[in-house]
């Protein structure tokens, strides 16, 4: 007999066929003489309804008290459903019971909390809410690939070990095979990394750019799309210690241009998930909708909002106006907006949410608050630096135009107290060739929150690494 998926089966509503599903129950109704099993296999939001008959199946005592989560497989007929809501459902003729739960499974009742959920990470899967925002993910990360390809670049995988800290915050998880109990170190007392795995001293990656930087200085325009991390130590809905991030890089494209790509990506991004994953941000909204009147808040949906998005230019202004808007909004902030300070999750919140109402780009930040690979500007004062803002999540992108002068990049590598060292390669781009380029960091999991509406970032990665959280 043909398997075929949930989704296909609604899809093609194969009425007639005799054919195999296999899957989770959902719900199990008894009655005396036939049950009901609902069943859901994770390729859609749809569940596949499947009546069973007591003289039907010679295991029907088992099969009718099966409890909610049980694992089977079905052989019965798809027939039109006379039931509201429903296209087709199956008439059960043979059920194997592949596994059985108990009382203690925790997903039982609708409407567990998100909290509660992230417990049970190995479980949440199963629920419609996390396929809903998995499938959301799968689509996000499709269109990446389309985008890019579409526009000519070329994937490229970073390491994911380096020796450098390529944004030069020092928030680096460190990596080596000493023994931690017994590090050998120098006579003034520092560590001895010759004798550790590779001689010197080793970390997971910040950032794919500097690797990507490489390769647009010989390829034209790349791509990363990769896990980074980050030893920030910082507990928000918007941090993840790991989490994943494409970073586009150019040759030939100033801070405009870099603008340009990113609005069109994003828009692109909110295009394909429309496009290929309506039911799943309906019932995604819907649960945020249900959640809100839980909490007595009010909820708005964001769906209508993220259409105009997609279809607006976004608003582009310099960090000195945003200082300017901050400070004459009358607003009260917990941190005031002060010229040559990094804006604030609240500043940039309000600049998206409440002031220009969508996702705004600030550029020509102080160049105290940035990178030390940021083209300067002529001022002395401010890099070319963009970061996207979106309403909900504040930050979603960051980027620049990269400084293109060696000598004007050693003198900032210093200025910083940095090593030139490490980054003598990524100062030979500079040497050999040099030429205008820029690019931006979007950080996936923010680019989930924002499309899904979820209001925690530890809700759209499989399994969130945040401080003193490293379950499963
Ligand atoms: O602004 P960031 O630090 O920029 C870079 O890493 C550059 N190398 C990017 C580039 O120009 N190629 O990070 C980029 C984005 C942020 O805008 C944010 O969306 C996300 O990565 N991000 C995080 N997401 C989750 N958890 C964290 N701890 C994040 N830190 C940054
Ligand atoms: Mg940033």
């Amino acid at each position: 007999m043909e398997y075929l998926k949930i989704s296909q089966i609604l899809k093609d509503q194969p009425v007639g066929k005799e054919i195999t599903v296999k899957g989770w129950l959902r719900s199990v109704r008894k009655n005396k003489s036939f049950s009901f099993l609902v069943l859901n296999d994770g390729t859609c939001q749809g569940t596949l309804q499947v009546i069973v008959d007591a003289d039907a199946v010679e295991n029907y005592e088992e099969v009718s008290s099966l409890l909610i989560g049980s694992c089977v497989r079905i052989d019965g007929l798809i027939v039109e459903s006379g039931g509201k809501g429903q296209s087709v459902e199956m008439q059960g003729k043979a059920v194997e019971i592949y596994g059985k739960t108990d009382e203690s499974y925790p997903l039982q009742k609708k409407g567990t909390s998100l909290e509660f959920l992230r417990e049970k990470a190995h479980l949440r899967p199963r629920t419609n809410l996390f396929g809903a925002v998995f499938r959301v993910r799968h689509q996000l990360a499709m269109a990446t690939h389309k985008f890019f390809d579409q526009q000519g670049f070329y994937y490229l995988n970073s390491p994911i070990l380096t020796a450098v800290d390529a944004e030069g915050a020092g928030e680096m998880f460190q990596v080596s095979t000493m023994d931690l109990a017994n590090i050998p170190k120098h006579k003034d007392g520092s560590v001895d990394y010759s004798t550790d795995y590779f001689g010197k001293e080793t970390s997971l990656c910040v950032t794919g750019q500097l690797e990507g930087e490489c390769f647009a200085m010989g390829m034209g325009s790349v791509y990363t799309f990769g896990p980074t991390f980050r030893a920030e130590n910082s507990n928000t809905p918007r941090h993840l210690s790991e989490f994943w991030m494409i970073e586009p890089e150019v040759a030939f494209m100033d801070l405009e241009g870099n603008a340009k790509l990113a609005q069109d990506y994003i828009q692109f991004l909110i295009k394909h998930t429309m496009e290929n994953t309506s039911e799943e941000l309906e019932a995604i909204d819907k649960f945020l909708g249900f959640q809100a009147k839980q909490n007595k808040e009010k909820y708005e949906s964001h769906l209508p909002i993220l259409e105009k998005v997609r279809d607006t230019k976004f608003e582009v202004i310099s960090y000195t106006d945003a200082i300017d808007i901050l400070n004459k909004s009358g607003k009260k902030f917990e941190f005031k907006p002060e010229w040559g300070v990094e804006l604030q999750t609240e500043h940039e919140r309000f600049l998206s949410e409440e002031h220009f109402k969508g996702p705004v780009t600030v550029t020509d930040y102080p160049k105290d608050c940035k990178a030390f690979y940021m083209k300067q500007n002529e001022d002395g004062r401010t890099v070319r630096a963009m970061d996207v803002l979106v309403p909900g999540v504040g930050e979603i992108i960051g980027g620049s135009q990269r400084e293109e002068d060696l000598g004007k990049l050693k003198q900032r590598i210093s200025e910083m107290g940095m090593h030139e060292d490490p980054l003598w390669w990524y100062l030979e781009l500079r040497k050999f060739g040099t030429a205008p380029h820029s690019g931006f960091g979007l950080g996936f999991e923010r680019a989930i929150r924002y499309v899904t509406g979820m209001s925690n970032i530890r809700d759209v990665i499989p399994f969130p690494r945040t401080p003193k959280n490293c379950d499963f």
